[in-house]
């Protein structure tokens, strides 16, 4: 990926970010996911009050990825904090289920971000036991 591709992923997350639904941690995070069809899908983290039903980003846009009939990708920007975040352990193992792919850790604003594959961030992934 150019910088160029990777920064317009990253101004998507955090564009994403702006409609968090984060009231219990007030930790705000936002995703997207380029698919290999050159499309980009964007999600928010969704908490709830029972904090086990909460949804990550990562796997907000995945899912709404999956729903629109995307199975390929290319790359997934996060963007939250002062710091760059990786992806929780969940969303590692959802995105893997779907094969590697960038991983874009990026601030909840400005231009600081650190790229990763997702292999790296989870590997010898269980993937499948057929
Ligand atoms: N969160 C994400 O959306 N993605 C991650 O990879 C890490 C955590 C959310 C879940 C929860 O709403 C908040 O951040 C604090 O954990």
């Amino acid at each position: 990926m150019t910088e160029s591709e990777i920064l317009k992923l990253v101004e998507l997350a955090q564009k994403a970010r702006l409609y968090s639904y984060s009231p219990y941690s007030g930790f705000a995070v936002g995703a997207a996911l380029l698919a290999e069809s050159g499309k980009i899908y964007t999600g928010a983290n969704c908490e709830n009050a029972s904090f086990g039903a909460t949804i990550c980003a990562e796997r907000a846009a995945l899912a709404s990825a999956i729903s629109a009939g995307e199975r390929c990708f290319t790359a997934i920007a996060v963007a939250a904090g002062d710091k760059p975040v990786t992806p929780c352990g969940i969303c590692r193992q959802t995105l893997a289920e779907f094969g590697d792919m960038a991983v874009i850790c990026a601030t909840a604003e400005g231009n600081e971000y650190k790229l990763f594959f997702l292999s790296s961030l989870l590997p010898e992934a269980f993937t499948s036991y057929k």
